[in-house]
């Protein structure tokens, strides 16, 4: 698989990742199988799809367990990326960004993942209570400590919308600067997909100048963009897309001509290519330090993704995308 690089050490993963996310978490549980996932891990692996991201809070801790079994046998071939700074509560998620919390946090994820180095640790949500140079400067001291190779910050949460994106990314940017001062970042992930190209404004060409790696997290618009969903099909309570609004069956339904136009480029380039891959090639080539990391727990949805890297969208197919309707239905 093509390789990019991310931050200013330059560290080469895989040009498409694997999202570790659906295997425990934010998607129904009832459908989340622990041997499938392994496999599913193995064969990104197996594909050159090296970077694996996690976050203690998946689970909330078994997504990391479960990565542990895998990188403990075959720990040189995957480049990992773990968050911190988000707690599951009984009732909330809260922010924890206290330098204390953080230290002993990434010795819990070292642990679980079993490994002596983290590749890249991720700021999953600035905590308003603290100032965010403060978390940065703790987590600064576990790259020193050599127990976390970079540093990267998440800045997921536009929620759909160009108007809330530029708000969030303009905030996100200030506070990237102020970091920076500290510690330099090495990669951003936020979300980019066909349906939810905010980033694309401001955020995507900050960190490109900058040769900051973007994560492109929910590249598949959370498995909209696969078009192998129907509308008016359910999810489980503990689904996030039974909360979310492109997702009723009205908006699902709305939203076609998006995958009917993906299924059209796709099929341009012969009858095995699929729209998810079509997606995925659509945000590879919006910069050259851009890594989706689409979710799966299915070893054949791997193989899909990952044969992405080589599909080259030609101007006429970046044109078209660029031309199909915005998605209907935000949180604004
Ligand atoms: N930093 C943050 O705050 C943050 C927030 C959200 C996400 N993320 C990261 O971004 C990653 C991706 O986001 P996501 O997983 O929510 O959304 P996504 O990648 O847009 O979509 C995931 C969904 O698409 C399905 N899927 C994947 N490949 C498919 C294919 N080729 N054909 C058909 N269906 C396919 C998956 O199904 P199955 O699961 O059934 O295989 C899953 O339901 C996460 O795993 C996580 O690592 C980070």
């Amino acid at each position: 698989m093509e390789r990019r690089t991310i931050g200013a050490g330059a560290l080469a993963v895989g040009a498409v990742g694997l999202g570790c996310m659906p295997m425990s978490w934010a998607y129904s549980t009832s459908r989340q199988r622990g041997d499938e996932s392994l496999r599913a891990v193995h064969r990104a692996l197996d594909l050159g799809a090296t970077l694996l991201d996690t976050a203690d809070m998946y689970g909330p801790f078994t997504n990391e367990l479960l990565l542990g079994r895998v990188l403990k046998e075959r720990r040189s071939d995957a480049f990992v990326s773990t968050k911190v700074g988000l707690l599951v509560g009984e009732q909330h998620i809260v922010a924890n960004g206290r330098p204390g919390y953080v230290r002993r946090a990434c010795d819990a994820s070292l642990r679980r993942l079993q490994t002596d180095v983290i590749d890249l640790y991720q700021l999953h949500r600035a905590d308003p209570e603290v100032p965010v140079e403060e978390t940065w400067g703790a987590m600064a001291e576990l790259v020193r400590a050599g127990k976390v190779r970079a540093l990267g910050f998440c800045a997921v949460g536009a929620r759909g919308g160009r108007r809330s994106g530029n708000r969030l990314y303009d905030a996100t940017i200030r506070q990237l600067q102020r970091i920076q001062q500290v510690f330099p970042v090495s990669a951003v992930e936020a979300e980019l997909s066909v349906w939810s190209p905010e980033a694309l404004d401001t955020l995507l060409p900050w960190c490109e100048t900058r040769g900051i790696g973007f994560l492109a997290a929910m590249p598949l618009g959370n498995g909209f963009l696969t078009g192998t969903l129907t509308p008016g099909q359910g999810f489980e309570r503990d689904d996030l897309r039974a909360r979310h609004p492109r997702f009723t069956a009205e908006m699902m339904a709305a939203n076609q001509p998006i995958v009917v136009g993906l299924r059209r480029v796709a099929a341009r380039h012969g009858d095995h290519v699929t729209p998810a891959q079509v997606a995925l090639a659509w945000t590879l080539a919006q910069g050259r330090h851009v890594v989706p990391v689409p979710g799966t727990k299915h070893e054949r949805w791997v193989v899909e993704n990952a044969a992405a890297a080589r599909l080259r969208l030609s101007p006429q197919d970046l044109a078209e995308v660029a031309r199909l309707p915005g998605a209907q239905g935000s949180w604004e």
